[in-house]
């Protein structure tokens, strides 16, 4: 079986409820998911939820529940945002799943078995809120650790280490001579940074299991338990692994499966810049340590704040998602953060923003236009498609074509700037051939069919560049077309697809136009 096309993204804590943040990385993976079906791949995209460590264990504490009740109690939200994002993802993973625990420990005796780790004993200070150990280093001037540490305690205890040393040099190497190997570049060049002027402590992979029960055993030695991020980065192979992905289950040593998905290496794993660190240093090691290949592609993206602040529970001041859908819809939601912010730097989210986005470029202009053209195209011809005119066929043609390739390497904003341009084009083509006015002089007949077909012609292709970023708006443009199909392929972007003589269904309002609220 050939490779798929295989995209992840960070597993999700889930000791809360999803926000914003959450969101965009979900909504960014599924449009490159999109985009790459669109272009014809086979494509497994992989999401889900980190369910171990200290973290939720508190969390489950405070609730007064066991670990995997809160877990199981919580996953059922975080399951079906992914419904209402609209996301197509083929699998979700939960950390405390047995498919998941099965692969983490074949993983952890492989590793051992190799001499890849040492036990050794660790006196030092601890941040049960970050869950990493730290050092003298890491106090500020003043002595103290940064409030982000939380609470930080004094602790002695044996554990497993992880050689990590050995590998800092061929990693360095590697990351030089893969420049597309993690992107944007200003990401790369601060692992680069931190990888030339530091030199890697040796990772603590394991917690004794008296200080930290919830976690994977250590198959190795029952005292301990997986340290969390070692346990939540295999979950790229380990879903694959289960699935019976050949050159994974040969890896390692588990049943094979004769009709297993070939999926890894990854083609892109998206996440946030605040752990790129974990997907940048010590997972392309966890990798070469088991004899896996690297992933071909980390794409960091950055952090969303909200009204020039940091979201926070504890203020208040975060962006509901499903609050957002519940008013807006998936698509609007989906739109917005993929319009407002590019992958890679830092994005703020207003209400007003948002309001005027939907308002100007969804109701008004991609709205309208469909509206607009379905309409003139029922009214003035019965709904019928005239014959076939290339009057926008080569603008469009090179728009639509930019606009695939770059998607095709992964730069959404940009991709979806440009297939506006044709939204605003058509849009000013309607005023300039004033087909209302057409539509009244018999001796323009040929000019209004022509105006005609390249309007709807215009909507259908803009329905087919849409499909990955707002994939419901994109099906409902096709079906007002009278188009049986689905727009979810880029084949179907080229000029002239509308048959002359097909009869369209008609237009319905995509977005309803909001009052403006009182501010
Ligand atoms: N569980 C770890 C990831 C393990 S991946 C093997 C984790 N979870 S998290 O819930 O804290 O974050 C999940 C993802 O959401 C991360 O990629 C993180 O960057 C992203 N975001 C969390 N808050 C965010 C914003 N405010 N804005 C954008 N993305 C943010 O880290």
């Amino acid at each position: 079986m050939s490779k798929q096309f295989y995209i992840t993204t960070a597993i999700d804590y889930v000791n809360g409820t999803p926000h914003l943040g959450h969101a965009y990385e979900k909504v960014l993976a599924d449009v490159i998911a999109r985009t790459r079906r669109s272009l014809g791949d086979q494509v497994f995209f992989l999401t889900g939820l980190d369910e171990h460590g200290q973290k939720v264990k508190q969390a489950a504490q405070a609730q007064g529940l066991e670990p995997q009740a809160y877990c199981d109690e919580l996953a059922v939200s975080w399951q079906s945002l992914t419904t209402r994002l609209n996301l197509s993802n083929n699998d979700f993973v939960r950390t405390s799943s047995a498919r998941h625990r099965e692969v983490v420990q074949a993983i952890l005796n492989r590793l051992h078995a190799t001499g890849h780790f040492y036990r050794a004993e660790y006196r030092g200070y601890y941040s049960t809120r970050q869950e990493t150990f730290l050092t003298e280093k890491d106090r500020r001037p003043d002595g103290t650790f940064d409030p982000f540490y939380g609470e930080v305690i004094e602790l002695v205890e044996e554990n497993y280490y992880f050689r990590l040393r050995e590998h800092q040099a061929w990693l360095i190497d590697y990351i030089e001579s893969h420049p597309d190997f993690i992107e944007p570049d200003y990401r790369r060049n601060e692992v680069l940074g931190f990888l030339k002027h530091n030199t890697l402590e040796d990772l603590c992979s394991t917690r004794p299991a008296t200080r930290l029960n919830w976690g994977i055993p250590v198959p190795f030695d029952p005292a301990f338990v997986t340290y969390v991020w070692f346990d939540a980065l295999s979950n790229y192979v380990t879903i694959p692994a289960a699935l019976g992905d050949p050159a994974l289950t040969a890896a390692l040593d588990q049943p094979a499966h004769p009709a297993g998905p070939a999926l890894w290496p990854a083609d892109v794993q998206i996440l946030g810049k605040d752990i790129l660190k974990f997907h940048a240093v010590y997972w392309p090691i966890m990798l070469k340590a088991i004899g896996l290949p690297l992933p071909r592609k980390i794409l960091a993206h950055g952090w969303w704040q909200k009204d020039g602040q940091r979201m926070s529970k504890s203020t208040g001041n975060v962006v509901d998602p499903i609050a957002v859908i519940d008013e807006w819809g998936a698509d609007a939601f989906r739109y917005y953060v993929v319009r407002e912010l590019d992958i890679g730097p830092d994005g703020n989210w207003t209400d007003a923003g948002f309001r005027s986005r939907y308002s100007a470029e969804l109701a008004n202009g991609l709205g309208n236009l469909v509206n607009r053209s379905l309409s003139m195209l029922q009214r003035y011809r019965n709904g019928i498609v005239p014959a076939r005119s290339q009057e926008l066929a080569s603008e469009i043609s090179t728009a639509a074509r930019t606009a695939i390739d770059q998607l095709r390497e992964y730069r959404l904003q940009p991709a979806l700037l440009t297939t506006w341009s044709i939204v605003n084009r058509a849009n000013q083509y309607v005023d300039q051939t004033t087909p209302f006015k057409l539509a009244k002089d018999p001796a323009q007949t040929a000019k209004l069919d022509a105006v005609l077909y390249n309007l709807a012609e215009c909507c259908r292709i803009l329905a087919v560049l849409l499909w990955p970023y707002i994939p419901n708006s994109a099906e409902r443009i096709y079906a007002q077309l009278g188009l049986a199909a689905q727009p979810d392929s880029f084949d179907a972007a080229a000029w002239g697809g509308l048959e002359p003589g097909h009869q369209i269904a008609g237009p319905q309002v995509l977005f309803p136009r909001k009052d403006s609220p009182t501010p």
